[in-house]
């Protein structure tokens, strides 16, 4: 599967990477959309806030082994593929695209994301 290329005009500054303490989260609105930015090892990921089970904010969830645990009831998310990992939310997060330029972290735009077309069907997000 390919990556994308890297397009700023798709792309929204959200924070800078020192604004993001390793094993922590931080919350930020994108296009009307709650995300939370987490750091692990390092490494950064970008999901949606909200957890599926009752819309609890992730972004105060601890964060280990590129995972985030929801600090209402305990369920762990995925922070790479945003896959619901434990009882009691059954439903995934959304996980989003994410770059980091001359220190500053990007986040890919709904938009961006719509013109991805589905890797089963290959439509666009229009189409469907
Ligand atoms: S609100 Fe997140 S596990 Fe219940």
């Amino acid at each position: 599967m390919s990556v994308p290329a890297f397009d700023l005009d798709q792309h929204i500054d959200v924070a800078a990477v020192e604004d993001i303490p390793e094993g922590e989260g931080r919350r930020y609105e994108i296009d009307g959309q709650a995300i939370a930015i987490f750091r692990d090892k390092g490494v950064l990921y970008a999901v949606s806030d909200t957890c599926t089970h009752e819309e609890y904010s992730l972004s105060d969830g601890d964060v280990w082994e590129h995972t985030v645990e929801c600090p209402k009831h305990g369920a762990r998310f995925d922070l790479v593929t945003g896959e619901a990992l434990s009882l009691p939310a059954t439903v995934s997060i959304e996980p989003y695209r994410l770059e980091v330029r001359d220190g500053r972290i990007y986040v890919a735009t709904l938009a961006d994301r719509y013109r991805e077309p589905c890797p089963e069907c290959h439509t666009s997000a229009a189409e469907r």
